[in-house]
């Protein structure tokens, strides 16, 4: 009976005969060990302990052969399809990578950096003292309208008849902000860049977004001029973009900066704005507290996303913010 039960649960091929098999041989009220079981009784006498030890041993070869055919049918159907074949190529894994923008920011560190200039941070929400009156951006000035800035709050006037309070908070519209906070803490020499979003409620086209990265520059010291201002910006822009390219200084006007020029660069046939400069303006050197007697110095701010553009051949900003991987991927 014992090697009947084995061969017949290792011949079982299905659940159905399996359990056909389970119930001949271990069913509990007809099975065919039950009924060997019952003729025990009719074993006598001294043959009676040998017998029962030989029942209890076939019992156990028939139940761990059940066993193992229940195992082994389990294992059947999970690996059912044909084996996997390893000479088949393989799903490529798609690694992602630094946004353009990203990657250009990092570049411009490294140039800055090389000319030793450290690179710092300030917030994009920011209030007027920064981004307006510390720049000597006064009250009335066009540039802080509500309708070309994104004011977040705008604190209680209390019948002042004043357009704007100091509990207003905007997202700043230029880096310039952070010239200010760096002064306002650290003494001269300074010799610092930041590189950062800035906002401004402009229509999206080609050229403009309302969303856009500055690079700002800031160094004071004692007998800083414009011919500084000039090489700084020669030598960053002949790393960035080549040896061919020029600079051209074109008068211009900022409230925080006296004289100011827009900032042009010849590259590839054709000049092209890539932002503002000048010399710190004395009422800005007033406001952070230094003596305009003593130290002088100049700022710039140029736009990264143009930068971008211009070495990479991108024609529309909207495609560096679209999130489309195609055009993202090729960077
Ligand atoms: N903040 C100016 C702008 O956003 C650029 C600028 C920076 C001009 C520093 C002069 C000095 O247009």
């Amino acid at each position: 009976l014992e090697s009947q039960a084995v061969a017949a649960f290792r011949e079982a091929t299905d659940n159905d005969g399996l359990e056909e098999v389970r119930i001949r041989f271990l069913g509990a009220k007809n099975g065919q060990l039950k009924s060997v079981q019952q003729q025990m009784s009719s074993v006598d006498g001294p043959d009676k302990k040998a017998a029962g030890m030989r029942l209890n041993a076939a019992k156990g070869n028939i139940q761990a052969s059940f066993e193992q055919a229940v195992e082994q049918l389990s294992q059947r159907a999970q690996k059912s399809g044909p084996a996997p074949d390893p000479t088949l190529p393989g799903n490529p894994v798609r690694l992602g990578h630094v946004h353009p923008v990203t990657q250009t920011i990092e570049h411009l560190k490294e140039i800055m950096g090389r000319m030793g200039f450290e690179v710092v941070e300030g917030p994009e929400v920011e209030d007027p003292w920064h981004n307006f009156v510390a720049l000597n951006i006064p009250e009335d000035h066009p540039a802080r309208d509500p309708l070309d800035n994104f004011y977040l709050a705008t604190a209680e006037r209390n019948g002042s008849g004043k357009t704007y309070a100091e509990g207003d908070r905007l997202l700043r519209s230029q880096t310039s902000t952070v010239q200010i906070r760096v002064m306002e803490n650290r003494q001269p020499p300074i010799r610092v860049i930041s590189l950062g979003r800035v906002y401004r409620p402009d229509e999206a086209d080609a050229t403009h977004y309302p969303m856009f990265h500055q690079m700002e520059g800031l160094l004071i010291d004692r007998g800083v001029t414009m011919a500084n201002l000039k090489t700084v910006l020669n030598m960053f822009a002949t790393s960035y973009l080549g040896e061919e390219v020029k600079v051209r200084f074109r008068p211009s006007f900022f409230p925080f900066t006296e004289p100011s020029v827009e900032v042009d660069y010849w590259w590839n046939g054709s000049w092209i704005e890539f932002g503002g400069a000048g010399m710190v303006d004395p009422a800005v050197l007033t406001a952070v507290g230094y003596d305009p007697e003593e130290v002088t110095g100049f700022a710039f701010g140029l736009g990264v996303e143009r930068l971008c553009m211009r070495r990479h051949a991108v024609t529309d900003i909207r495609d560096l913010f679209s999130g489309d991987i195609r055009f993202l991927s090729q960077f």
